[in-house]
């Protein structure tokens, strides 16, 4: 109670500044607020656990990352990662907004297999940040969160896309641990926004878990906003990802 506690705080503390900072477009301001605070949240809560806490905080505050228990199988993983992220979607050199950094898996795999000019990546857990930089389980992963196009922010997407002064091409919503446990991530305000702020013509790909009655929702959004959407879906489970793109302006 008293690390969630603390962790709100921190988030908290933050929240006029890093507002103004990304109304002013000021990522690189923002990105090394939220690294310090990662910093200093990796050096009084990360440091002490051992690795088997690491991987219990880490499925907490993701709802799992497509690995089965007992079973760190790192290729289903990045598999499943990349249904999520679609590079295949994001135009070279083109700008990527991701809504739940995570450790960075969708970050490795928009990066590593496609090759956006920035990607700016929000996520609001100081710990879930705290373990991809210092701590990751996949060096890999670890290595695409430092790299220099990447920017993080470490706030609550549900206000910080409404302060977003920039338009992208493609953005990456997977803000867990999943639609039924984090409704307001998916509600229709909610995606409205996110579509505000990405191009026409752009794409938008939609971690939409395996509840049918969320899938369907997410779907009649989407398609109410303006998008042309295709499902796809993990390979041994009913777990489906959205491939929007935004082909008109009528918007709710
Ligand atoms: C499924 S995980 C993301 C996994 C990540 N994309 C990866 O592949 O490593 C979901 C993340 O969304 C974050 N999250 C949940 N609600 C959020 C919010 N309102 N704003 C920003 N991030 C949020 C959680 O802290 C969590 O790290």
């Amino acid at each position: 109670m008293t690390k969630l506690w603390e962790a709100r705080r921190a988030v908290e503390s933050i929240e006029e500044e890093m507002l103004n900072l990304l109304r002013r477009r000021q990522f690189d301001a923002a990105d090394e607020k939220s690294r310090l605070i990662a910093k200093d949240t990796y050096e009084r809560f990360v440091k002490p656990l051992n690795d088997c806490e690491v991987f219990q905080l880490i499925d907490e505050i993701t709802g799992g990352l497509a690995y089965r228990k007992g079973d760190f199988n790192i290729m289903r993983m990045v598999y499943c990662g990349s249904i999520i992220a679609w590079p295949e979607a994001i135009p070279d050199g083109g700008r990527v907004l991701e809504i739940g950094t995570g450790i960075g898996r969708t970050c490795y795999v928009a990066i590593e297999w496609a090759n956006p000019s920035l990607f700016v990546t929000i996520d609001v857990s100081p710990f879930v940040l705290a373990i991809a930089l210092f701590r990751n389980t996949v060096s890999a992963y670890r290595e695409s969160l430092w790299r220099k196009h990447v920017k993080i922010v470490l706030y609550d997407s549900l206000k910080a896309a409404d302060a977003l002064n920039l338009m992208f091409d493609h953005i990456i919503h997977d803000g867990g641990p999943n639609p039924r446990r984090n409704p307001a991530l998916y509600s229709r305000e909610s995606l409205y926004t996110l579509s505000k702020v990405l191009k026409l013509g752009g794409s938008m790909s939609i971690f939409a878990g395996r509840d049918r009655k969320w899938q369907n929702e997410i779907d009649r959004t989407l398609k109410s906003q303006g998008f042309e959407v295709k499902s796809a879906s993990f390979p041994d489970a009913p777990t489906l990802v959205f491939h929007a793109a935004k082909k008109n302006r009528v918007l709710e």
